[in-house]
Protein backbone atom coordinates (compact mmCIF):
# COMPACT_ATOMS: atom_id res chain seq x y z
CA UNK A 1 0.00 0.00 0.00
CA UNK A 2 1.18 3.28 -0.84
CA UNK A 3 1.97 5.62 1.85
CA UNK A 4 1.08 9.21 1.89
CA UNK A 5 3.97 11.27 1.49
CA UNK A 6 2.30 14.13 0.45
CA UNK A 7 2.36 17.59 2.83
CA UNK A 8 -1.24 19.37 3.44
CA UNK A 9 -2.32 21.76 0.97
CA UNK A 10 -3.36 25.22 1.01
CA UNK A 11 -5.44 27.78 -0.81
CA UNK A 12 -3.53 29.93 -3.03
CA UNK A 13 -5.29 33.40 -2.29
CA UNK A 14 -8.13 34.20 0.15
CA UNK A 15 -10.22 35.08 -2.64
CA UNK A 16 -9.64 31.29 -3.94
CA UNK A 17 -10.82 30.19 -0.62
CA UNK A 18 -14.00 32.49 -1.03
CA UNK A 19 -14.98 31.54 -4.09
CA UNK A 20 -14.13 27.99 -3.61
CA UNK A 21 -16.78 28.20 -0.77
CA UNK A 22 -19.24 29.80 -3.03
CA UNK A 23 -18.60 27.14 -5.71
CA UNK A 24 -19.61 24.56 -2.94
CA UNK A 25 -22.64 26.28 -2.30
CA UNK A 26 -23.79 27.37 -4.92
CA UNK A 27 -25.39 24.29 -7.50
CA UNK A 28 -28.14 22.01 -8.00
CA UNK A 29 -29.13 23.23 -4.39
CA UNK A 30 -30.22 26.91 -5.55
CA UNK A 31 -31.83 26.01 -9.09
CA UNK A 32 -33.01 22.21 -9.04
CA UNK A 33 -34.22 21.58 -5.32
CA UNK A 34 -34.65 24.99 -4.51
CA UNK A 35 -37.17 25.78 -7.00
CA UNK A 36 -39.18 22.61 -6.43
CA UNK A 37 -39.07 22.66 -2.23
CA UNK A 38 -40.38 26.17 -2.83
CA UNK A 39 -42.93 24.54 -5.10
CA UNK A 40 -44.23 22.06 -3.20
CA UNK A 41 -43.85 23.96 0.39
CA UNK A 42 -46.39 26.68 -0.84
CA UNK A 43 -43.68 29.58 -1.78
CA UNK A 44 -43.52 32.82 -0.20
CA UNK A 45 -44.47 31.57 3.39
CA UNK A 46 -41.33 28.65 2.43
CA UNK A 47 -39.06 31.11 1.32
CA UNK A 48 -39.80 33.75 4.20
CA UNK A 49 -38.86 30.76 6.84
CA UNK A 50 -36.14 29.72 4.46
CA UNK A 51 -34.31 33.27 4.76
CA UNK A 52 -34.85 33.40 8.66
CA UNK A 53 -33.14 30.05 8.53
CA UNK A 54 -30.09 31.38 6.74
CA UNK A 55 -30.07 34.43 8.69
CA UNK A 56 -30.33 33.29 12.66
CA UNK A 57 -29.28 29.55 11.81
CA UNK A 58 -27.22 29.40 8.67
CA UNK A 59 -24.63 32.12 8.95
CA UNK A 60 -23.56 31.44 12.11
CA UNK A 61 -23.09 27.70 11.78
CA UNK A 62 -20.66 28.81 8.30
CA UNK A 63 -18.45 30.66 10.83
CA UNK A 64 -18.85 27.90 13.50
CA UNK A 65 -17.15 25.62 10.70
CA UNK A 66 -14.87 28.00 9.46
CA UNK A 67 -13.24 28.50 12.90
CA UNK A 68 -13.15 24.90 13.49
CA UNK A 69 -11.76 24.36 10.35
CA UNK A 70 -8.82 26.85 10.09
CA UNK A 71 -8.09 26.24 14.00
CA UNK A 72 -7.81 22.37 13.23
CA UNK A 73 -5.83 22.34 10.34
CA UNK A 74 -7.55 19.20 9.42
CA UNK A 75 -10.39 17.15 8.00
CA UNK A 76 -13.94 17.24 9.69
CA UNK A 77 -13.65 14.09 11.88
CA UNK A 78 -9.60 14.90 12.42
CA UNK A 79 -10.91 18.51 13.60
CA UNK A 80 -12.78 17.60 16.25
CA UNK A 81 -10.57 14.59 17.92
CA UNK A 82 -7.67 17.50 17.43
CA UNK A 83 -9.93 20.14 18.92
CA UNK A 84 -11.46 18.01 21.85
CA UNK A 85 -9.66 14.73 22.36
CA UNK A 86 -12.03 11.90 23.59
CA UNK A 87 -15.04 13.60 23.67
CA UNK A 88 -18.51 12.47 21.98
CA UNK A 89 -18.38 15.97 19.93
CA UNK A 90 -16.79 14.10 17.18
CA UNK A 91 -20.22 12.52 16.12
CA UNK A 92 -20.90 15.84 13.57
CA UNK A 93 -17.48 14.69 12.03
CA UNK A 94 -18.70 11.15 11.63
CA UNK A 95 -22.02 12.35 10.39
CA UNK A 96 -20.45 14.44 8.08
CA UNK A 97 -18.58 11.93 6.40
CA UNK A 98 -21.73 9.71 6.18
CA UNK A 99 -23.87 12.56 4.71
CA UNK A 100 -20.78 13.36 1.94
CA UNK A 101 -21.56 10.12 0.82
CA UNK A 102 -25.13 9.49 0.85
CA UNK A 103 -25.45 13.44 -0.70
CA UNK A 104 -22.76 12.99 -3.45
CA UNK A 105 -24.75 9.66 -4.28
CA UNK A 106 -27.50 11.19 -5.30
CA UNK A 107 -26.46 14.34 -6.26
CA UNK A 108 -24.57 12.94 -8.77
CA UNK A 109 -27.49 11.18 -10.50
CA UNK A 110 -29.17 14.30 -10.64
CA UNK A 111 -25.86 16.31 -12.09
CA UNK A 112 -25.90 13.66 -14.74
CA UNK A 113 -29.14 14.68 -16.05
CA UNK A 114 -28.20 18.07 -16.59
CA UNK A 115 -24.93 17.04 -18.61
CA UNK A 116 -27.79 14.79 -20.94
CA UNK A 117 -29.84 18.17 -21.01
CA UNK A 118 -26.18 19.88 -22.08
CA UNK A 119 -25.88 17.15 -24.80
CA UNK A 120 -29.39 17.76 -26.12
CA UNK A 121 -29.12 21.46 -26.86
CA UNK A 122 -25.25 20.86 -28.22
CA UNK A 123 -26.63 18.34 -30.64
CA UNK A 124 -29.75 20.38 -31.25
CA UNK A 125 -32.41 17.77 -30.24
CA UNK A 126 -33.77 20.23 -27.37
CA UNK A 127 -33.83 23.18 -29.10
CA UNK A 128 -37.72 22.40 -29.95
CA UNK A 129 -40.36 20.48 -27.93
CA UNK A 130 -39.87 16.58 -28.47
CA UNK A 131 -42.59 14.49 -29.25
CA UNK A 132 -44.98 14.41 -26.00
CA UNK A 133 -43.39 17.92 -24.64
CA UNK A 134 -40.36 18.15 -22.61
CA UNK A 135 -42.31 16.46 -19.42
CA UNK A 136 -42.51 13.27 -21.07
CA UNK A 137 -38.97 13.14 -22.61
CA UNK A 138 -37.68 14.14 -19.04
CA UNK A 139 -39.74 11.50 -17.36
CA UNK A 140 -38.72 8.98 -20.17
CA UNK A 141 -34.98 9.72 -19.87
CA UNK A 142 -34.68 9.88 -16.21
CA UNK A 143 -36.50 6.30 -15.84
CA UNK A 144 -34.43 4.12 -18.26
CA UNK A 145 -32.58 1.97 -16.36
CA UNK A 146 -28.83 1.93 -18.13
CA UNK A 147 -28.74 5.98 -19.35
CA UNK A 148 -29.24 8.24 -16.46
CA UNK A 149 -26.65 5.58 -14.84
CA UNK A 150 -23.89 6.13 -17.46
CA UNK A 151 -24.41 10.18 -17.19
CA UNK A 152 -23.82 9.91 -13.31
CA UNK A 153 -20.96 7.77 -13.94
CA UNK A 154 -19.43 10.78 -16.27
CA UNK A 155 -20.47 13.04 -13.83
CA UNK A 156 -18.23 11.17 -11.25
CA UNK A 157 -15.62 10.82 -13.42
CA UNK A 158 -15.18 14.31 -14.01
CA UNK A 159 -15.43 15.21 -10.14
CA UNK A 160 -12.71 12.45 -9.35
CA UNK A 161 -10.70 13.99 -11.60
CA UNK A 162 -10.47 17.61 -10.40
CA UNK A 163 -10.20 15.97 -6.46
CA UNK A 164 -7.93 14.11 -7.80
CA UNK A 165 -5.28 16.94 -8.85
CA UNK A 166 -5.57 18.31 -5.67
CA UNK A 167 -7.22 21.57 -3.61
CA UNK A 168 -5.29 23.90 -5.56
CA UNK A 169 -5.53 23.37 -8.97
CA UNK A 170 -8.48 21.69 -8.91
CA UNK A 171 -10.63 23.41 -7.11
CA UNK A 172 -9.42 26.72 -6.75
CA UNK A 173 -9.12 27.27 -10.75
CA UNK A 174 -12.59 26.20 -11.92
CA UNK A 175 -14.36 28.16 -9.82
CA UNK A 176 -13.20 31.00 -10.61
CA UNK A 177 -14.71 31.74 -14.03
CA UNK A 178 -17.45 29.73 -13.85
CA UNK A 179 -19.30 31.39 -11.43
CA UNK A 180 -19.70 35.08 -12.70
CA UNK A 181 -20.82 33.38 -15.80
CA UNK A 182 -23.72 31.37 -14.07
CA UNK A 183 -24.94 34.71 -12.12
CA UNK A 184 -24.76 36.48 -15.83
CA UNK A 185 -26.64 34.04 -17.85
CA UNK A 186 -29.31 33.67 -14.67
CA UNK A 187 -29.94 37.25 -14.47
CA UNK A 188 -30.45 37.16 -18.39
CA UNK A 189 -32.96 34.11 -18.12
CA UNK A 190 -34.72 35.64 -15.26
CA UNK A 191 -35.48 38.89 -16.95
CA UNK A 192 -36.93 37.22 -19.93
CA UNK A 193 -39.16 34.90 -17.82
CA UNK A 194 -40.88 38.17 -16.27
CA UNK A 195 -41.88 38.54 -20.40
CA UNK A 196 -43.30 35.44 -20.50
CA UNK A 197 -46.60 36.65 -18.91
CA UNK A 198 -47.08 34.83 -15.93
CA UNK A 199 -44.51 37.43 -14.07
CA UNK A 200 -47.57 38.45 -11.95
CA UNK A 201 -48.75 35.15 -10.46
CA UNK A 202 -44.98 33.99 -10.70
CA UNK A 203 -44.12 36.77 -8.49
CA UNK A 204 -47.00 36.97 -6.01
CA UNK A 205 -46.30 32.84 -5.57
CA UNK A 206 -42.86 33.73 -4.37
CA UNK A 207 -43.25 36.69 -2.97
CA UNK A 208 -46.71 36.85 -1.06
CA UNK A 209 -47.39 34.56 1.75
CA UNK A 210 -49.72 31.99 1.69
CA UNK A 211 -50.43 32.93 5.80
CA UNK A 212 -51.66 29.53 6.46
CA UNK A 213 -48.26 27.73 5.08
CA UNK A 214 -47.08 28.90 8.28
CA UNK A 215 -48.81 26.18 10.66
CA UNK A 216 -47.30 23.57 8.62
CA UNK A 217 -44.59 21.99 10.37
CA UNK A 218 -43.47 20.22 7.40
CA UNK A 219 -42.81 23.40 5.70
CA UNK A 220 -40.03 24.24 8.28
CA UNK A 221 -38.35 21.23 8.64
CA UNK A 222 -38.04 21.53 4.54
CA UNK A 223 -36.62 24.81 4.98
CA UNK A 224 -34.17 24.20 7.34
CA UNK A 225 -32.83 21.34 5.33
CA UNK A 226 -33.06 23.13 2.34
CA UNK A 227 -30.91 26.14 4.01
CA UNK A 228 -28.21 23.70 5.57
CA UNK A 229 -27.64 22.06 1.90
CA UNK A 230 -28.13 24.84 -0.33
CA UNK A 231 -25.03 26.98 2.07
CA UNK A 232 -23.61 23.34 2.06
CA UNK A 233 -23.59 23.39 5.85
CA UNK A 234 -24.18 20.49 8.61
CA UNK A 235 -20.98 18.21 7.47
CA UNK A 236 -18.17 19.73 7.76
CA UNK A 237 -17.65 21.23 3.84
CA UNK A 238 -16.96 24.33 5.47
CA UNK A 239 -14.81 22.41 7.70
CA UNK A 240 -12.41 21.05 5.01
CA UNK A 241 -12.30 24.06 2.89
CA UNK A 242 -11.75 26.29 6.26
CA UNK A 243 -8.76 24.19 7.11
CA UNK A 244 -6.94 24.79 3.90
CA UNK A 245 -6.56 28.27 5.16
CA UNK A 246 -4.10 29.91 6.71
CA UNK A 247 -4.53 32.03 9.68
CA UNK A 248 -3.66 35.62 7.82
CA UNK A 249 -7.10 35.67 6.19
CA UNK A 250 -10.83 37.06 7.95
CA UNK A 251 -13.07 34.73 8.54
CA UNK A 252 -16.50 36.63 9.45
CA UNK A 253 -16.25 38.80 5.72
CA UNK A 254 -16.09 35.01 4.11
CA UNK A 255 -19.06 33.44 5.73
CA UNK A 256 -21.64 36.61 4.91
CA UNK A 257 -20.57 36.68 1.33
CA UNK A 258 -20.56 33.27 1.21
CA UNK A 259 -24.25 33.17 2.51
CA UNK A 260 -25.66 36.70 0.36
CA UNK A 261 -24.38 35.19 -2.57
CA UNK A 262 -25.98 31.92 -2.51
CA UNK A 263 -29.40 33.47 -1.43
CA UNK A 264 -29.24 35.59 -4.31
CA UNK A 265 -28.57 32.92 -6.76
CA UNK A 266 -31.35 31.14 -5.10
CA UNK A 267 -33.42 34.05 -5.15
CA UNK A 268 -33.03 34.71 -8.79
CA UNK A 269 -33.55 31.44 -9.98
CA UNK A 270 -36.71 31.84 -8.65
CA UNK A 271 -37.60 34.60 -10.35
CA UNK A 272 -36.45 32.71 -13.49
CA UNK A 273 -38.02 29.68 -13.14
CA UNK A 274 -41.77 30.89 -11.32
CA UNK A 275 -43.25 33.16 -13.97
CA UNK A 276 -42.71 30.33 -16.33
CA UNK A 277 -44.26 27.83 -14.38
CA UNK A 278 -47.33 29.54 -14.20
CA UNK A 279 -46.69 30.89 -17.94
CA UNK A 280 -46.48 27.20 -19.01
CA UNK A 281 -49.39 26.31 -16.77
CA UNK A 282 -46.80 23.71 -14.59
CA UNK A 283 -48.17 22.93 -11.43
CA UNK A 284 -45.54 24.49 -9.65
CA UNK A 285 -46.03 21.38 -6.57
CA UNK A 286 -44.95 18.62 -9.31
CA UNK A 287 -41.47 18.05 -7.83
CA UNK A 288 -38.13 17.22 -8.26
CA UNK A 289 -38.53 17.98 -12.17
CA UNK A 290 -39.44 21.13 -11.87
CA UNK A 291 -36.17 22.92 -13.40
CA UNK A 292 -35.79 20.20 -15.96
CA UNK A 293 -39.41 20.21 -17.52
CA UNK A 294 -39.77 24.40 -17.16
CA UNK A 295 -36.62 25.53 -18.59
CA UNK A 296 -36.66 24.29 -21.57
CA UNK A 297 -40.34 25.43 -22.20
CA UNK A 298 -38.53 29.40 -21.75
CA UNK A 299 -35.91 28.21 -24.11
CA UNK A 300 -38.25 26.87 -26.85
CA UNK A 301 -39.85 30.27 -26.51
CA UNK A 302 -36.63 32.67 -26.69
CA UNK A 303 -35.02 33.96 -29.62
CA UNK A 304 -31.27 32.27 -29.62
CA UNK A 305 -33.30 29.61 -26.98
CA UNK A 306 -30.98 26.75 -28.36
CA UNK A 307 -27.62 28.72 -27.77
CA UNK A 308 -29.23 30.10 -24.09
CA UNK A 309 -29.91 26.51 -23.45
CA UNK A 310 -26.52 25.17 -24.72
CA UNK A 311 -24.84 27.68 -22.00
CA UNK A 312 -27.25 27.30 -18.98
CA UNK A 313 -26.78 23.46 -18.83
CA UNK A 314 -23.03 23.83 -19.08
CA UNK A 315 -23.10 25.94 -16.08
CA UNK A 316 -25.25 24.56 -14.30
CA UNK A 317 -23.51 21.05 -14.84
CA UNK A 318 -20.17 23.05 -13.86
CA UNK A 319 -21.77 24.70 -10.97
CA UNK A 320 -22.85 21.00 -9.73
CA UNK A 321 -19.22 19.85 -10.34
CA UNK A 322 -17.97 22.96 -7.92
CA UNK A 323 -20.20 21.58 -5.01
CA UNK A 324 -19.76 17.73 -5.89
CA UNK A 325 -15.78 18.21 -5.56
CA UNK A 326 -16.59 19.63 -1.93
CA UNK A 327 -18.70 16.59 -1.28
CA UNK A 328 -16.39 14.37 -2.38
CA UNK A 329 -13.28 16.07 -0.85
CA UNK A 330 -14.97 15.93 2.97
CA UNK A 331 -14.79 12.32 2.66
CA UNK A 332 -11.57 12.30 0.61
CA UNK A 333 -9.46 14.44 3.10
CA UNK A 334 -10.74 11.92 6.39
CA UNK A 335 -9.28 8.94 3.88
CA UNK A 336 -6.17 10.59 3.04
CA UNK A 337 -5.39 11.54 7.21
CA UNK A 338 -7.23 8.18 8.42
CA UNK A 339 -5.81 5.81 6.26
CA UNK A 340 -2.29 7.19 5.05
CA UNK A 341 -3.77 7.34 1.54
CA UNK A 342 -2.24 9.23 -0.92
CA UNK A 343 -4.83 12.14 -2.66
CA UNK A 344 -4.63 9.87 -5.62
CA UNK A 345 -5.78 6.86 -4.39
CA UNK A 346 -8.32 8.02 -2.15
CA UNK A 347 -10.09 10.55 -4.91
CA UNK A 348 -10.65 7.12 -6.92
CA UNK A 349 -11.98 4.25 -4.31
CA UNK A 350 -14.02 6.90 -2.80
CA UNK A 351 -15.43 8.87 -5.50
CA UNK A 352 -16.60 4.90 -7.43
CA UNK A 353 -17.72 3.73 -4.03
CA UNK A 354 -20.25 6.73 -4.24
CA UNK A 355 -21.06 6.58 -7.57
CA UNK A 356 -22.08 2.51 -6.70
CA UNK A 357 -24.06 3.92 -3.79
CA UNK A 358 -25.75 6.19 -6.22
CA UNK A 359 -27.41 3.73 -8.21
CA UNK A 360 -30.18 2.34 -6.82
CA UNK A 361 -31.17 6.19 -6.28
CA UNK A 362 -31.24 6.26 -10.15
CA UNK A 363 -32.78 3.07 -10.44
CA UNK A 364 -34.90 3.59 -7.88
CA UNK A 365 -37.03 6.24 -10.53
CA UNK A 366 -37.88 3.55 -13.19
CA UNK A 367 -37.29 -0.45 -12.62
CA UNK A 368 -36.97 0.11 -8.90
CA UNK A 369 -40.26 2.85 -8.75
CA UNK A 370 -41.99 0.22 -6.41
CA UNK A 371 -39.26 0.68 -3.73
CA UNK A 372 -40.33 3.45 -0.99
CA UNK A 373 -37.96 4.75 2.33
CA UNK A 374 -39.31 7.11 3.68
CA UNK A 375 -42.70 8.31 4.35
CA UNK A 376 -43.71 6.76 0.53
CA UNK A 377 -40.57 8.59 -1.10
CA UNK A 378 -38.59 7.19 -3.87
CA UNK A 379 -35.28 6.08 -3.22
CA UNK A 380 -33.68 9.31 -4.38
CA UNK A 381 -35.85 11.24 -2.27
CA UNK A 382 -35.23 8.97 0.67
CA UNK A 383 -31.58 10.19 0.65
CA UNK A 384 -32.37 13.89 0.16
CA UNK A 385 -34.42 13.91 3.00
CA UNK A 386 -32.33 11.59 5.56
CA UNK A 387 -29.48 13.44 4.45
CA UNK A 388 -30.45 17.05 4.01
CA UNK A 389 -33.43 17.04 6.22
CA UNK A 390 -32.40 15.17 9.59
CA UNK A 391 -28.31 14.59 9.31
CA UNK A 392 -27.24 17.88 8.25
CA UNK A 393 -29.64 20.01 10.81
CA UNK A 394 -28.19 17.42 13.26
CA UNK A 395 -24.72 17.93 12.35
CA UNK A 396 -25.16 21.69 12.52
CA UNK A 397 -26.95 21.48 15.92
CA UNK A 398 -23.36 19.56 16.94
CA UNK A 399 -21.30 21.80 15.63
CA UNK A 400 -23.29 24.98 17.42
CA UNK A 401 -23.53 23.23 20.49
CA UNK A 402 -19.65 22.31 20.16
CA UNK A 403 -18.45 25.79 19.58
CA UNK A 404 -20.80 27.87 21.78
CA UNK A 405 -20.53 24.97 24.73
CA UNK A 406 -17.52 22.97 24.43
CA UNK A 407 -14.78 25.29 23.78
CA UNK A 408 -13.06 27.32 25.91
CA UNK A 409 -15.06 31.50 25.27
CA UNK A 410 -11.92 33.23 24.42
CA UNK A 411 -10.08 30.87 22.65
CA UNK A 412 -13.59 30.79 20.27
CA UNK A 413 -13.45 34.28 19.84
CA UNK A 414 -9.73 34.81 18.93
CA UNK A 415 -9.90 32.07 16.72
CA UNK A 416 -12.98 33.07 14.82
CA UNK A 417 -11.68 37.14 14.12
CA UNK A 418 -14.41 38.29 16.21
CA UNK A 419 -11.74 38.92 19.00
CA UNK A 420 -13.58 40.93 21.99
CA UNK A 421 -16.19 42.62 19.39
CA UNK A 422 -20.07 42.97 19.88
CA UNK A 423 -20.73 40.71 16.95
CA UNK A 424 -19.17 38.00 18.65
CA UNK A 425 -21.04 38.15 21.61
CA UNK A 426 -24.28 37.99 19.33
CA UNK A 427 -22.38 35.47 17.07
CA UNK A 428 -21.80 33.15 20.41
CA UNK A 429 -25.28 33.75 22.29
CA UNK A 430 -26.94 32.29 19.17
CA UNK A 431 -24.60 29.18 18.90
CA UNK A 432 -25.29 28.87 22.59
CA UNK A 433 -29.55 29.10 22.48
CA UNK A 434 -31.37 30.49 19.37
CA UNK A 435 -29.55 27.91 16.68
CA UNK A 436 -29.60 24.82 18.91
CA UNK A 437 -33.36 25.41 19.92
CA UNK A 438 -34.73 26.35 16.76
CA UNK A 439 -33.13 23.54 14.77
CA UNK A 440 -34.60 21.25 18.06
CA UNK A 441 -38.14 22.95 18.39
CA UNK A 442 -38.73 22.14 14.43
CA UNK A 443 -37.35 18.78 14.32
CA UNK A 444 -39.48 17.41 17.00
CA UNK A 445 -42.64 19.07 15.73
CA UNK A 446 -42.26 17.78 12.50
CA UNK A 447 -41.34 14.67 13.91
CA UNK A 448 -44.82 13.04 12.13
CA UNK A 449 -43.73 13.74 9.08
CA UNK A 450 -40.97 11.64 8.97
N1 LIG B 1 -24.68 23.38 -1.61
C1 LIG B 1 -24.75 22.49 -2.75
C2 LIG B 1 -25.89 22.93 -3.63
O1 LIG B 1 -26.65 23.83 -3.25
O2 LIG B 1 -26.03 22.38 -4.72
C3 LIG B 1 -24.90 21.04 -2.32
C4 LIG B 1 -23.95 20.64 -1.22
C5 LIG B 1 -22.58 20.73 -1.40
C6 LIG B 1 -24.44 20.22 0.01
C7 LIG B 1 -21.69 20.41 -0.37
C8 LIG B 1 -23.59 19.89 1.03
C9 LIG B 1 -22.22 19.99 0.84
F1 LIG B 1 -21.40 19.69 1.78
Amino acid sequence: MSQNTEPREQWASRLGFILAAMGSAVGLGNIWRFSYVTGENGGAAFLIIYLLCILLIGIPIIMAEFTIGRKAQSDTVGAFTKLAPGTPWVLAGILGVASAFIILSFYGVVAGWTMRYFLGYLTGQLWSAPEGGYADFFVGFISSPVQPILWQFIFMALTIGIVFVGVKNGIEKTNKILMPLLAIILIILAGYSLTLGGAAEGLAFLFTPDWSAFAEPGVYLAALGQAFFSLSLGMGALITYGSYLSSKEKLPGAAGSVAVLDTLFAIIAGIMIFPAVFAFGIDPASGAGLAFITLPDIFAQMGLGGFFGLLFFFLLAAAALSSAVSLLEVAVAYFIRKFDWTRKKASIIVGFIIFLVGVPSSLGIGPLSNITIVGGRDILDSMDFIASNIFLPLGGLIIALFVGWGWKKTEVLEASDFGSSGLGQVWLFILRFVAPIAILIIFISSIRQW
